[in-house]
Formats: C-alpha cells, structure tokens, sequence
C-alpha cells in the first residue's frame, strides 16, 4: 500500500518549495499525499491555524511533511487573535514530537558559501537535539495591560527522554546545553542527564556547556560538538546560528519524533516573507527535511541517501541559489536535483 504522507504547503515560500518537493518524492516511490491548509492560509479560511480536520488527518497518516508557517499578515500583538505559529505549536504538541533532529552538516561545495572561514567550518558534522514540547514555549502565558509572563518548566520524564534521544543518536560525546547557573529548570534539566548519562550511557561523554558560551563555541569551533542536547527556546535559537555554518537557513531540515505515530519534518527556516513570491527561495532544506521523512518517518534509507546525493551532486556541479550567492532560482536549483538524482 502507498504510505499516505500529509503534506501542509502553509504560507511564504512554503506553496512555493512544497510542489517540487512532492516532484522528488514521486521520482523515489509510492507515496500518496494529502495536502490540508495550515498557519495563516488556515487562519484564512477557517479562523484557526491548525483545524481538528487537519490534526486527524495527521494523526492517522504515515508522515507529515511541512514546509513553513508565519508571515505579516498575520502578525499581531494582540493575544486574542490567532497566529500561525500556534498550528505548528499544536501539531508538535498534538502528535507528541518531543524531539527535534537538526543535523548540521556543512556540504565540502558549500565550504566558501559560509560567512565562517572554511578552515573553521571544514569537517563539521554535529547534531542538534532540541526538546519540542515543552520549556517556555507551553507554560502558562499572562497579559495585563502593562505586564505579561510566560512560565518555563520541565519535568524530569520530559528531560529524561529528550536526553536518551540524545545519548542515542551521539556517536561520541553530548553536550548538554543549559542556564544553570540562573534557571531552576536547567539546574534540574543538569542533574537528570547527569544521573541518566551515569546509569546507561557511561561510555558516552558528557559535558555541560552554558547556553551562551555554547553560542560562542559554535561559531569559534564548531568542529568541537558531536550532539548538542538542549531546551526549546535554546534549541531554537542555537540552530538559526548553527545554520550559518551550513551557508545559509535555506539547507537546514528537521524531523520532529515521538515515541510512536507518525514524525514530522521541516526545514528549520521559516515562510520568508520578504522573499515570499519571487520564485527564488532555496528549496534545498525542504527536499533534505525529506530525505529525513524517507529515512526517520517511512525507513526508506536508500530512497534518502539517494535525495542526499542528488542535492550534493548538484551543488557539486554549481547549483548556488541567491542565498548561496548564486543566480539560480527556485525551479532551476529542483530540475539540478532532479537531474542528479
Ligand atoms: P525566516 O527563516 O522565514 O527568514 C529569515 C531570513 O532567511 C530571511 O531573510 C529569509 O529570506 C531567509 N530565508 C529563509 N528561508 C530561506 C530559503 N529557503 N531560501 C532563501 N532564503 C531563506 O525567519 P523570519 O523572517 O524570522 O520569520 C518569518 C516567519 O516565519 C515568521 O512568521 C516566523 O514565525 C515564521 N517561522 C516559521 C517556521 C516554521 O514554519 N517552521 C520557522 C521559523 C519561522
Ligand atoms: C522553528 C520555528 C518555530 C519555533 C516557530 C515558528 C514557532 O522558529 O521551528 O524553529 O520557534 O519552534
Ligand atoms: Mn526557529
């Protein structure tokens, strides 16, 4: 039977790198694909970003392949009024994807595209495991007229299974970024992976690294990292900065897991609005949050090891989109991929 993948275009560049991604799939295998609208297209037509429609329609396929959400139209200060935003919160939430896979892996034909020197770059290869459901992102919100707050707390099984994920996929070392030195959350976020790490994972190593000198570290020696294991918000932010080391957000994908049902994957960048319509969008994030949706979602590991080299031989032979600095747009960079694959 064909695995059923639901596909959300969303808003921005999404509707625009979504068709030719679905082109490449086609190529690899019998898939079919059922697109829902979501974020602010969803906003538009129903009133909310993520519909209970949509969420059943997640839950019962194989794998949900999202491209981005977001966009001016949409934003607001206002709390009341729905956000795009808030259908990719849910969904991370709904299907239980506590786990957020960002590798970064900087491609040898990319080395120059970087505005990090290639000498620093050169042989990176780290992993980003970001906790997706939980932090500061699902605490308790709270607005007045002149005050506001957002509530930041951990469980220990909440910090325990992100930090098994971690330990698992480490080939050597993890290092565990917090705040542990101000917050409560990473105080308690340290002692659990430590006691964890203690009882499974003694041949792994482990450090702990302050969320602001990891910042530092990441762009001074990136080389340094095998798995970073961190926080919501501190995951968030350390992969738009890991990305850099990759040339640009327009190469870096995501797979979003639970511990069953379907995953989730997306590039790590977002609708880009201020290039939203002009056909030059770098689709390459996309077809490689594919290739992890191939790999991690449907265990079809040639089938992502194939997309992976396409994207690579294209590069190899120039493809350089206008993020990369090249002139190549949308389209041109799918039919090099194509052609490559
Ligand atoms: P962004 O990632 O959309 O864009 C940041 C910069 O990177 C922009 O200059 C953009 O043009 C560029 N860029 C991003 N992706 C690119 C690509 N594939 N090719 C070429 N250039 C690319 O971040 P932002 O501007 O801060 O956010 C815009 C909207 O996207 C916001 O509403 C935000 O909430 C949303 N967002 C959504 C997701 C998601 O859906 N997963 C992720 C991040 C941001
Ligand atoms: C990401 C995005 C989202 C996040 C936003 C759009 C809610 O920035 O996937 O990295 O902060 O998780
Ligand atoms: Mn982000």
């Amino acid at each position: 039977m064909a695995h059923l993948i639901v596909t959300l275009p969303g808003d921005g560049i999404g509707p625009e790198i979504m068709p030719p991604t679905l082109e490449l799939l086609r190529r690899l295998g019998d898939f079919e694909f059922e697109e829902h609208l979501f974020g602010g297209a969803s906003i538009d037509a129903h009133g909310t970003a993520l519909t209970d429609e949509t969420l059943a329609a997640c839950r019962r396929s194989d794998a949900v392949l999202l491209a981005a959400v977001g966009g001016p139209k949409w934003d607001t200060t206002d709390p009341h009024k729905p956000r795009p935003e808030q259908g990719l919160l849910g969904l991370r939430r709904g299907l239980g994807l506590y786990a957020n896979l960002r590798p970064v892996k900087p491609l040898p034909a990319l080395y120059d595209a970087s505005p990090l020197r290639r000498e620093r770059i050169e042989g990176t290869d780290l992993l980003v495991v970001r906790e997706l459901t939980g932090g500061i992102y699902f605490g308790e919100k709270t607005r007045t007229e002149t005050s506001a707050s957002d509530l930041c707390s951990y469980t220990s099984e909440e910090i325990e299974r992100i930090a098994r994920t971690a330990f698992e996929a480490a080939r050597s070392k993890v290092s565990s970024v917090d705040k542990a030195n101000v917050l409560e959350t990473s105080r308690l976020w340290r002692q659990v992976v430590s006691e964890l790490h203690a009882r499974e994972f003694p041949q792994i190593e482990l450090e702990h690294v302050l969320v602001d000198n990891a910042a530092m570290q990441l762009v001074a020696s990136p080389r340094h990292f095998d798995t970073i294991l961190t926080e919501n918000m501190f995951g968030d932010i350390l992969s738009d900065e890991a990305a850099m080391i990759t040339g640009s957000i327009g190469m870096l994908p995501s797979a979003s897991l639970g511990s069953d049902g379907p995953g989730m994957f997306e590039p790590v960048h977002g609708s880009a609005p201020d290039i939203a319509g002009q056909g030059v969008a770098n689709p390459l994030a996309m077809f490689l949050s594919a290739a992890m949706l191939l790999r991690h979602g449907l265990s079809l590991a040639s089938e992502a090891t194939a997309v992976e080299s396409a994207v690579e031989r294209a590069l190899d032979a120039g493809l350089r989109t206008p993020d990369l600095g090249g002139g190549d747009g949308t389209e041109r960079a799918a039919k090099a991929v194509l052609e490559n694959l």
